[in-house]
């Protein structure tokens, strides 16, 4: 079995598995040339230029995993609605949803054509073989719900969160659908192969304990039941410490954790869960020396954990050297 699937189940491979959140993507020199002339949505639509993008990063790098090269807006489109992902600003929804009218003509929307998807994921598990599986991915229904209201990525997330309060059955109805389609997506791509998955919940944070429990949480596990049984589910968000218990009641097998809480604290709020994380992504370009040296104290960390999937604390930054993400997985796997 993979070192990864191993790991998900709870127990510790010989050798760590280490996978990067954004392994795909600007840092590498071989994925902006594939880029050009396509915007990214266009990217993650076409099934060999998203299969291209998807395995680069396992050729480089030689990591445990592939994670699916496309976007937490990826079904958001392949519903039809009018979202744009735009340079260094992000999701951006033309008309964000702020109304019980906007909620109902939202909802109309069903998922539609996946085909682009299951021929990319297709594509991708041919080549990588047994032991590299790869992982499928969705926004969680509050980070999606987040972009449909804001219109835009925003710090605090204050129209979503006055609106889950000024109008809980629109706010609820939003999150159901945001399950529903997170949920499909996720299953289309375990019915293509992928053998694990994550929900993304990135600015998930930004809530407190009781919006998350009450108003967020059973959104969360609806996503997640989609594909309950079939395959390993990670949850991970950022600045959710105060979360990390709640997101992992969602259901889940595995949970990510951010650079902000050590893994041995971690370890102790959630007994029992094999983790992933937490190199920070800054100390990416801190220079070897502290890389080094931070890599090593996350993994003796880790060992507080039932079994640890190395990874970053967030996505790997546009700037990092690739050669430095090559180096990091060699050590991992000497550790
Ligand atoms: O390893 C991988 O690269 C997997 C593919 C992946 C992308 N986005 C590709 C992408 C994944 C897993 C995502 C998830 C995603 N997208 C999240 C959750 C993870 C996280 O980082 O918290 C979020 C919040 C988004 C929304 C989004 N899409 C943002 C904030 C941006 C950055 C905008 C910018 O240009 O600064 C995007 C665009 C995006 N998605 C890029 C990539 C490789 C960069 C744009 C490009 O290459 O043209």
């Amino acid at each position: 079995m993979s070192t990864l699937l191993s790991a998900l189940q709870g127990t510790r491979p010989e050798r760590l598995p280490v996978w990067f959140m954004r392994q795909a993507g600007r840092s590498l020199p071989e994925y902006r040339e594939a880029r050009q002339g396509t915007t990214i949505l266009e990217a993650c639509l076409r099934p060999e230029l998203a299969a291209e993008i998807t395995l680069q990063p396992v050729r480089r790098h030689d990591v445990d995993a592939a994670i699916f090269f496309s976007d937490i807006m990826t079904p958001l489109v392949i519903a039809g609605v009018d979202v744009d992902i735009r340079p260094g600003i992000g999701p951006v929804i033309e008309d964000p949803i702020r109304t019980a009218a906007d909620v109902d003509a939202l909802v109309a929307h069903e998922l539609g054509d996946t085909s682009p998807i299951t021929e990319a994921a297709q594509i991708v598990i041919r080549e990588l073989g047994e032991q590299k599986p790869l992982i499928g991915f969705a926004g969680a229904p509050f980070t999606l719900a987040a972009y449909l209201v804001e219109g835009r990525g925003s710090r605090d997330h204050l129209a979503a969160r006055s609106m889950m309060h000024s109008d809980p059955e629109s706010w609820r109805r939003l999150l159901a659908w945001c399950a529903d389609i997170s949920g499909q997506f996720l299953a289309v791509q375990v019915d293509a192969g992928a053998r694990a998955v994550q929900l993304f919940d990135s600015w998930a944070g930004s809530l407190s304990q009781a919006d998350y429990v009450s108003s967020v949480a059973p959104h969360s596990a609806a996503a997640l039941a989609a594909v309950e049984g079939r395959v390993p589910r990670i949850h991970f968000g950022v600045g959710t410490r105060h979360l990390l218990q709640d997101m992992a009641a969602c259901g889940v097998e595995a949970m990510g954790v951010d650079y902000r809480t050590p893994l041995d604290e971690a370890a102790q709020l959630l007994p029992g869960l094999p983790l992933q994380g937490n190199i920070d992504p800054a100390m990416l370009s801190a220079g070897w020396g502290p890389l080094e040296a931070h890599a090593r104290d996350v993994v003796g960390r880790g060992k507080a954990a039932p079994a640890h999937i190395v990874n970053l604390g967030h996505g790997v930054p546009p700037t990092t050297d690739p050669a430095v993400l090559t180096d990091l997985v060699a050590l991992i796997h000497e550790l």
